[in-house]
């Protein structure tokens, strides 16, 4: 058996499996392939290739801009580096809401133009049409709750979400919907540790907590975060991990004082 053959994959039944046996599931964001090994060969259960690439890989303020076809070249390229993790792609805004035919049309090209193994949308009951559409071709989803940064200007700021009683009794209802109509898996974003342990405990599927608490069934960072990459952003929820900011600063300011004083390269680094 070649070594290609002996990884197994990690599949949506897996993370299932997990939930049952209280095995907690690892999912980071990536969006390149470089990353998406190293991140692949630490033994990461999920990648998703987030829409937060809009905000860490392209500057902007916000995840809508970012266009499917952006969404699919990162997919590729996170694809082309992650052998043995499950690889969810966020559908980006514009893609999916309002309309059952643009959405199936748009998971549809996910699939089959980048070889992930799954998509993500935010929202509840107001995409359950689309959410149907997408699964009864066969395709896995993982929704998302609480706070959806594709409506950040419906709700006006990235504060926590469903701390009033309407909210959270919306939330669990959507949660519940979005599982009877086949979704693998819910995230569960910057909601109060006590809805978020309630919403896990009603569903036979996993759910994965961002600024969610301890008791969801697995956790999920957005990778640049974590990692200290971007290193203005530091909500509560986020452990960073290290700081490569500072890291990539210091050697950049070596590699320059080597080459202005002639230290770089030596003889030995020359043909
Ligand atoms: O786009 C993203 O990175 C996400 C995570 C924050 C869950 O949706």
């Amino acid at each position: 058996m070649s070594a290609a053959a002996e990884v197994k994959r990690i599949t949506t039944a897996t993370l299932q499996k997990m939930k049952a046996s209280g095995q907690k599931i690892s999912m980071l964001t990536a969006y390149d392939f470089s990353f998406a090994r190293m991140i692949d060969g630490a033994g990461i259960d999920v990648i998703l290739v987030g829409d937060s690439a809009s905000n860490v890989m392209a500057g902007h303020e916000t995840t809508l801009p970012i266009t499917l076809d952006q969404m699919i070249y990162h997919a590729q390229s996170v694809v082309r580096g992650a052998k043995r993790c499950l690889i969810v792609v966020d559908m980006p805004f514009g893609s999916y809401q309002g309309n059952g035919d643009i959405a199936l049309a748009s998971a549809i090209r996910i699939m089959k133009e980048t070889g992930a193994h799954a998509v993500k949308m935010e929202g509840g009951e107001e995409i359950l049409d689309s959410v149907k559409r997408i699964i009864s071709a066969g395709i896995p989803i993982m929704a998302h709750l609480g706070l959806t940064p594709q409506s950040i200007y419906k709700f006006g700021s990235y504060n926590v979400r469903a701390k009033e009683e309407a909210e959270a009794n919306k939330l669990k209802k959507d949660a519940l919907l979005l599982q009877d109509a086949g979704c693998f898996a819910v995230v569960l974003e910057k909601i109060p540790a006590t809805l978020a342990r309630e919403v896990s405990d009603s569903l036979e599927v996993p759910t994965i907590g961002i600024g969610a608490g301890a008791h969801c069934d697995g956790q999920v960072l957005v990778m640049h975060d974590m990692l200290g990459i971007n290193t203005e952003f530091r909500p509560r929820f986020l452990r960073q991990y290290l700081n490569i900011h500072e890291q990539v600063t210091g050697a950049v300011k070596q590699y320059i004082d080597d080459v202005k004083s002639g230290g770089f390269p030596t003889d030995a680094e020359s043909y």
